[in-house]
């Protein structure tokens, strides 16, 4: 198969990381006589640098061309302590999240056996753990009228959603927990909340759609409390963005490093694979940021965008084995050797 690929490396580690993923994934296609044709294209903070703009028409293009993105991350400090910057790295990911269209947003969480001990949470409560969030990504605070009155003194953000913002995340919802254990949670805030309570109806009304499907309604500050108290008890979570932004960062604990958990943001034609952890500035070009998330997010790329189960299998599998022969980056390594991102990513192509 000839695989299309635009690779968006972005800012701060994500070129490192984005380095390892090219390697691993050339590696994988080596061996079952695939070709991966792969354009890159400048986002965040060096798209900023280049071209005066967080996401050029020019990567829209090469994105939209391409059958799926590969992404690493954006942010720099430069810009977080200036509240008058105008133009921002992040705006460059909403943006294009919002022309991509990608309205879900795929975060999984799971333990790797060896890893248990590194989540600060107790192995009883955590082991065995498998759930996905399904967060909404292109509505609600993220996107709502924004700005300032009152001379400045007064400033809001709106939350908006329409039915049909929920009905189709929800739809993937339940359509995933139908390939699982056919158990969802709708999460929400809709004790306050008036979006929260829209989404509840509608979910609501879609349960006789899907009678195998077990549904259930927690409030989000429940939630964050008893996904850490019990996650085993999760499978699907449905949930608004910025309830996903905060709950899926926080799951990621259970997995013992942010820098293990990959995404999938999916719309109806485009697909983008990115990890879910951020630029890590403090890290830039010192080689010890943790590659995996960004490979495993490749991982979901073969599987879902391309259908190769397969070579998906194989990445995970070879992963797997870097995490039991300890050969793993300073985030995992404890009084171990730390190995450099780039080790990382080299043992992964030899032993593929
Ligand atoms: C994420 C990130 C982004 C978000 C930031 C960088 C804008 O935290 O992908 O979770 O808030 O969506
Ligand atoms: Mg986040």
């Amino acid at each position: 198969m000839k695989l299309n690929i635009a690779l968006l490396a972005g800012d701060g580690i994500g070129p490192e990381v984005i380095d390892q993923a090219v390697k691993v994934c050339d590696a994988v296609a080596n061996k079952f006589n695939h070709t991966i044709n792969w354009t890159p294209a400048l986002t965040g903070a060096a798209a900023i640098d280049a071209v005066g703009e967080p996401y050029p028409d020019e990567t829209h293009e090469i994105c939209i061309a391409a059958d799926a993105v590969l992404f690493g991350a954006i942010g720099h400090p430069r810009f977080d302590n200036d509240p008058t910057a105008k133009v921002r790295p992040e705006q460059g990911l909403l943006k294009m999240r919002k022309k991509l269209g990608l309205f879900a947003n795929v975060r999984p969480t799971f333990t790797f056996p060896s890893l248990i001990d590194n989540s600060p949470l107790k192995r009883e409560r955590i082991e065995g753990t498998d759930l996905v969030f399904l967060r909404e990504l292109t509505g609600g605070i993220y996107f709502g009228k924004k700005g300032r009155k009152d001379n400045g003194n007064t400033a809001y953000d709106n939350c908006v959603y329409t039915k049909e913002e929920v009905t189709r995340l929800a739809k993937k919802g339940f359509e995933l927990a139908m390939t699982r254990t056919k158990k969802l949670c709708c999460v929400d805030k809709a004790n306050v909340l008036e979006t929260s309570r829209l989404w509840r109806e509608t979910v609501q009304n879609m349960e006789k759609d899907y009678p195998e499907v077990e549904v259930s309604y927690e409030f989000v500050d429940a939630v964050a409390m008893r996904l850490v108290q019990w996650p085993n008890s999760y499978d699907v979570l449905i949930t608004e963005n910025l309830f996903g932004d905060i709950l899926t960062d926080e799951a990621s604990v259970i997995s013992g490093s942010m820098g293990l958990m990959p995404s999938a943001s999916v719309g109806k034609e485009n697909y983008l694979y990115e990890p879910i952890h951020g630029s890590y500035p403090q890290a830039a070009g010192k080689d010890i940021a943790n590659p995996l998330a960004t490979i495993l997010s490749a991982a979901m790329m073969f599987e879902d965008a391309f259908k190769l189960k397969e070579e998906a299998k194989m990445i995970r599998d070879v992963v797997n084995r870097s995490l039991e022969e300890g050969i793993v980056t300073e985030d995992l390594s404890g009084n171990q050797r730390a190995y450099k991102t780039s080790e990382v990513g080299d043992w992964l192509v030899e032993n593929i």
